[in-house]
């Protein structure tokens, strides 16, 4: 039997399709290159805004194609999606078989059965927590041998009065010390290097069964063979000293932090429910920089949130020449479901977003041009991840993507780089000597 998956989303749904392939492989299911070649073809789905919904109902289409043609075939759909809308979706899409969401992940073999069956198999209740635990008795299957992400937390405590996500993967539910530490050895034996933690609010974990978060990263960074420390998402309001020293006093945690800002206005982040200004921000950004040498950030801006006028917008490019970020990934306000911004008066036209978004990039890209000059004749300590066309490519410890002759028995190795050539996307360098780890 062999399984396609076709995975939607954040680092999170990543690695949820990194579990889900781990308890097929459990099952015997081996997997397919092509939909048309699998018994079982899932979409791990995201509705964080509204092109994802429509990319899973298009891929879907394209799946019925394929059902047509071998009725054995089963269709499932897991994910953010498959919580927000239930038995809608179903009736929406009738060709689906089977459905669960981020809490039922470990009820798949008995789902598979029942869809086998003959019958419509669904499971996208909250349960309690050491029900919902037992998914991670599963193994992940990766692709990536020596980078591996790590779930630590599910759900969202926040209420960003744009977002989607509380209500798709519920109340935050940190994941236990020891349950987290045991996976990392797990993967540190299976030649795991860098281990990237991972929660819609990494920052927040523990604060549901009263650990500091600082404490996960160094009870992390004791486990031997840990070279790399990265972790995901950070949220301003819980990014403190405590944290910023822990980052400065381990040796392993990468200097880079994706820390989403969302807004420049402190009207905006107001009506966002951000619980920061952009003054608090900017001094996170400063203390970092002051425990953290050399540490680079990323961000996530919203443009076009309701009411949003041009000088909250300039504000918002202030912040950008201000922290000069590697990296923006920057979104359109769409309005979700049941959130209320959607119901908020104010809402902005489609052509101004598009030309807001527009000038965000081009400042954006000016700043990257500067940015990735300032890496040229540098050293830099690359993790050799990956072989592509001929080449070793790996990550700086700031999180920018190196290519460097050399051959395919090095992967896995840190090397100290000098960069030779470096654009805005991509790096290129030769290698000096390979780091001790
Ligand atoms: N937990 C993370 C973000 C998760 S969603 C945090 O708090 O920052 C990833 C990004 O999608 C968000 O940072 C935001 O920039 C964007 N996003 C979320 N909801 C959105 C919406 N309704 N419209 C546009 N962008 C949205
Ligand atoms: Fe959404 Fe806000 Fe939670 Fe991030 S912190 S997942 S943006 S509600
Ligand atoms: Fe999307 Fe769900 Fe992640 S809505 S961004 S897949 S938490």
């Amino acid at each position: 039997m062999k399984y396609y998956i076709k995975t939607f989303g954040c680092q999170m749904n990543f690695n949820d399709s990194e579990r889900i392939k781990g308890i097929l492989h459990h099952m015997g299911y081996k997997p397919a290159d092509t939909p048309e070649e699998a018994d079982l073809i899932l979409i791990n789905t995201c509705t964080i805004r509204e092109k994802p919904d429509q990319k899973v109902y298009s891929h879907l289409g394209e799946y019925k194609k394929i059902k047509e043609k071998r009725p054995e075939v089963i269709i499932g759909v897991c994910g953010c999606l498959a919580q927000r809308m239930g038995w809608q979706l179903v009736e929406k899409a009738p060709v689906v078989d089977l459905m669960f969401s981020s809490f039922n992940i470990h009820h798949l073999p008995e789902l598979i059965q029942q869809a086998q069956a003959g019958y419509r198999a669904i499971a996208i209740l909250e349960e309690p927590p050491e029900d919902e635990d037992r998914m991670w008795e599963f193994k992940t299957v990766r692709d990536n041998a020596y980078c591996a992400y790590v779930t630590v937390m599910k759900g969202c405590d926040k209420h960003c009065t744009y977002c989607v996500v509380p209500k798709t993967r519920g109340r935050q539910r940190s994941r236990s010390l020891e349950s987290i530490l045991e996976e990392v050895r797990w993967l540190v034996a299976d030649g795991v290097k860098e281990i990237h933690l991972l929660g819609q609010n990494v920052t927040a974990w523990g604060q549901d069964i009263n650990i500091h978060f600082s404490e996960l990263l160094y009870r992390v960074a004791e486990i031997p063979g840990v070279e790399r420390i990265r972790f995901t998402t950070g949220h301003p309001s819980d990014m403190d000293e405590r944290i910023a020293k822990a980052m400065g006093d381990i040796p392993q945690i990468c200097e880079h932090l994706h820390l989403p800002v969302q807004s420049g206005s402190n009207r905006i982040l107001k009506l966002m429910e951000r619980n920061y200004t952009k003054e608090e921000y900017l001094e996170k950004i400063h203390m970092l920089r002051e425990y953290v040498p050399g540490i680079t950030f990323s961000t996530d801006i919203i443009v076009g949130f309701p009411t949003e006028t041009e000088e909250d917008f300039e504000e918002t490019l202030d912040v950008l020449r201000k922290v000069r970020f590697e990296q923006v990934f920057s979104f359109k306000y769409s309005p979700r479901p049941d959130t209320p911004a959607a119901y908020m008066e104010g809402q902005i036209p489609d052509e101004v977003k598009t030309d807001r978004m527009s000038r965000l990039l081009s400042l954006q890209k000016e700043i990257l041009a500067e940015i990735a000059r300032s890496y040229e004749g540098t050293v830099q300590e690359v993790l050799l991840e990956s072989w592509q066309d001929g080449k070793l490519v790996g990550r700086t410890r700031t999180n920018r993507w190196v290519s460097v002759e050399g051959s395919e028995d090095m992967l896995g190795k840190t090397v100290r780089v000098r960069i030779t050539r470096s654009q805005p996307f991509s790096m290129e360098g030769i290698i000096l000597e390979e780091v001790e780890a």
